[in-house]
């Protein structure tokens, strides 16, 4: 059988979508198929799975709404936030639930709707919560009355770590994975955590600190794992607090951006908000981010200093009284905690 032939059928094969026949036919060997075989890329031994199409997500998610809500907007504080969360991450992390791997919390209740899900339903699913907005809660402003925070306000606890860690205590600041205003950065599946419910991200922050699960094997987990390790309860308490009230200053301009690129995983954030060389770093790297470049390391309070400008900062929405930042007139934010 003459090489053009065998091309000849697997062209065929391919377009009558009999790829299984091609494959045999062709690459029988895949490790050691002869060079003129290899072009036949179609032929892919998996399906892989590609870009999510939010469309098909919107009408699986259908299945997802009684707990997550039907934008990912869940009302009831038990079931996390999707909206606004990456196509990777929440692909992932559907994977796992899966896999079994991510067993701890309420992953069982979670569990049989993953079952149900393809891994291009999974990324399809995980496109139409992408493409939502986050609503976001009301951080918690009272003041601590003991211990080595006594006299900040709680949330101010949780502030500071997110911008500018621990140096001391080789905490990191959670910004540099998770972006000023809590967007994350789909690129290398950091997960959006602004607005998230206070209770759900303690309990995600108790998990990669104590996580049993087989789960606590996975590289990303392990980042996690490090970085929750150091803290405490107290800062535990007050970083969830903090995030819960954490969402884009300039929301109209996040939500006008939110459509996903059908084949690039861009970063969801306004492009002018985080400096370009960065994005396509974290965008193609895996684990940690290469150097400090996003970090806050020397001025904490950069990203309100210039809160007119443009999407660049970020609000964590406290009870009125605070004049911080709070000026609360943005749409999204108005679910309570
Ligand atoms: C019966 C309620 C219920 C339904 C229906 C449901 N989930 Fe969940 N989901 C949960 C709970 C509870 C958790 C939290 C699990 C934990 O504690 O780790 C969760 C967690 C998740 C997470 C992890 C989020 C994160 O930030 O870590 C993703 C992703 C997710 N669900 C996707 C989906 C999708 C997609 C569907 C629909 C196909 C769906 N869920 C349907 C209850 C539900
Ligand atoms: C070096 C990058 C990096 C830093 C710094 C970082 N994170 Fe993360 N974070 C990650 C990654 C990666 C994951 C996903 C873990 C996984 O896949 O299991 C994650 C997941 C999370 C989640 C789970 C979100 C969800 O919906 O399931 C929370 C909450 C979180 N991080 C909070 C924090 C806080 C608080 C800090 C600062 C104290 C912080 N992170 C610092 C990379 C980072």
């Amino acid at each position: 059988m003459s090489h053009a032939r065998v091309l000849g059928i697997g062209l065929a094969a391919l377009a009558a979508a009999a790829v299984a026949y091609a494959q045999t036919e062709v690459t029988p060997i895949p490790d050691t198929a002869p060079v003129e075989s290899a072009p036949l890329e179609p032929a892919a031994p998996e399906a892989p799975t590609t870009w999510g199409d939010p469309q098909n997500g919107q009408t699986l998610a259908g299945t997802c709404a009684a707990c997550h809500g039907l934008d990912g907007n869940s009302l009831d504080p038990m079931y996390p936030r999707l909206a606004g969360q990456s196509e990777h991450y929440i692909a992932e992390q559907i994977a796992r639930f899966k896999s079994g791997e991510r067993s701890d919390g309420m992953a069982l209740i979670m569990k049989p709707f993953a079952d149900m899900l393809s891994g291009q339903d999974a990324r399809d699913v995980g496109a139409w919560f992408a493409t939502q907005k986050s609503g976001a809660g009301v951080a918690d402003d009272s003041v601590v009355t003991s211990g080595p925070y006594e006299g900040m306000r709680f949330y101010e606890v949780g502030q500071q770590l997110y911008r500018s860690g621990a140096a001391d205590r080789g905490i990191p600041a959670c910004m540099a994975c998770h972006g000023p205003d809590g967007s994350g950065n789909p690129g290398p599946a950091y997960p959006h955590v602004g607005g998230q419910f206070a209770s759900y991200t303690q309990q995600r922050l108790e998990t990669f600190r104590n996580g049993t699960g087989a789960e606590t094997g996975e590289p990303l987990f392990r980042i996690m794992a490090h970085i929750a390790d150091r803290l405490t309860d107290e800062e535990v308490g007050a970083l969830a607090s903090y995030m819960e009230g954490l969402h884009p200053a300039a929301d109209d301009l996040v939500a006008s951006a939110a459509p996903v690129p059908a084949a690039a995983p861009a970063p969801a954030q306004a492009a002018d908000e985080v400096p370009t060389a960065q994005d396509t770093l974290q965008a193609d790297g895996e684990g940690l981010p290469a150097d400090g470049a996003q970090a806050p390391a020397a001025d904490p309070a950069a990203t309100d200093a210039a809160p007119v400008d443009d999407g660049a900062d970020a609000d964590t929405d406290v009870p009125a009284e605070d004049g911080d930042t709070a000026a609360d007139a943005d749409s999204g934010a108005a679910e309570l905690g």
